[in-house]
């Protein structure tokens, strides 16, 4: 039997916990606040940032938003960034990620990625102005310690969707399978964007390298797991693709099957079908607005699947307020 994970009521518990939390900074006079920037022109950014408004502003985190248009120039919008680097009271920045369609349409025949890092180079992490305020974990100095295995101690914080994902993994295990870790399993990654598949992949493989010195904080069962695994000389592949990647695997192997965790996040429709799959397999679904799942012909073979709405989406938002008050630690 197949499990469907159900996103808004992990993320509603997950809530309560913040919630808490939020309670001990105020008490010590420590007030988080995320600025939040959108592009008025996708609509979807528009939906996500009120969205995370709310949630911010029921946990007691403060939440600002203002809109850009992608017609404005980079320049005013950099200026708007160093405000609130130097704000004191801005504690977090995010710049809701545009999609890429909706941008080229807009702005033909521009460049998105040169565009993009224009902008996310300027919120502040500890190397550029000493102080931490990229709560969506996209600047480039995060994504580069991200990949060197050093965020956590450079007090740096996973992209709020990477976040989501590995929170679902861990509660399936806590919940679910206490034998289960995405540690000890072959991981397929499809989706190579920034915002998940790279960093993700980056920090499971970091993970399954450390074997037995896998961080505290990422907890003793994490710990256990890898080093049983290397004492069984169980070799476990973390593997991350796009769309050639993904057709040249299905190819030379004719399916999926050698992948227990399969995380996707493409966008297209039913990509991941019940004959691509493995009995017992992970599945989790990041495509948005329609899933990458075809849930009807994976259902009674997977045995967890997270689906579209209600799966990640909740996840990543509560994620990103986990990670907001993740960079208050040093001040507490
Ligand atoms: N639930 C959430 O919280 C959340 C958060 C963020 C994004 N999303 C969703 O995640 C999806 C991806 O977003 P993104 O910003 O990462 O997009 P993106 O930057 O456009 O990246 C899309 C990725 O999908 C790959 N891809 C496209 N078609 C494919 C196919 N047929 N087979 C295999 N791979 C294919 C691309 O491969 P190539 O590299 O080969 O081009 C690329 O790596 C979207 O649906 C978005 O709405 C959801």
């Amino acid at each position: 039997m197949t499990l469907i994970f159900n996103g808004e009521q992990l993320a509603k518990q997950k809530a309560l916990k913040l919630k808490t939390k939020v309670a001990v900074y105020h008490a010590k006079g420590i007030y988080p606040k995320v600025a939040a920037i959108f592009f008025k022109e996708d609509a979807a950014s528009a939906l996500y940032t009120s969205l995370k408004k709310q949630t911010a502003e029921n946990l007691g985190i403060a939440y600002q938003a203002k809109a850009f248009s992608f017609a404005d120039p980079v320049e005013e919008i950099q200026e708007y960034i160093d405000s609130l680097n130097s704000d004191s009271s801005v504690t977090g920045i995010i710049i809701q990620k545009p999609w890429t369609k909706k941008w080229l349409e807009a702005v033909p025949n521009g460049d998105f990625s040169k565009w993009w890092s224009g902008l996310v180079s300027h919120i502040a992490t500890k190397q550029s102005h000493g102080v931490n305020k990229d709560v969506d974990g996209l600047a480039p100095a995060t994504l580069t310690a991200i990949k060197n295995g050093t965020w956590m101690q450079d007090g740096m914080v996973l992209p709020a969707t990477a976040r989501a994902v590995l929170s679902i993994l861990k509660d399936y295990r806590a919940n679910i399978d206490p034998d289960f870790s995405y540690l000890t399993e072959n991981v397929l990654i499809i989706g190579q964007s920034d915002l998940l598949g790279k960093p993700l992949y980056w920090h499971i493989k970091n993970l399954m390298q450390h074997g037995a010195t896998v961080p505290q904080a990422f907890g003793e069962a994490c710990q256990v797991s890898v080093a049983k695994a290397q004492e069984n000389d169980k070799k476990c592949e973390v593997k991350l693709v796009g769309k050639q990647g993904l057709e040249d695997i299905i190819e030379q192997r004719k399916s999926l099957s050698d992948f227990r965790v399969i995380i996707s996040a493409t966008g297209q429709k039913n990509l991941l079908r019940g004959e691509l799959i493995a009995p017992h397999s992970i599945l989790i679904d990041v495509g948005e607005p329609q899933g990458d799942i075809d849930l009807q012909s994976c259902l009674n073979k997977a045995d967890f699947i997270t689906p579209v709405p209600n799966g990640v989406g909740p996840m990543t938002v509560i994620s990103l307020m986990a990670n907001a008050l993740d960079l208050l630690k040093p001040v507490l």
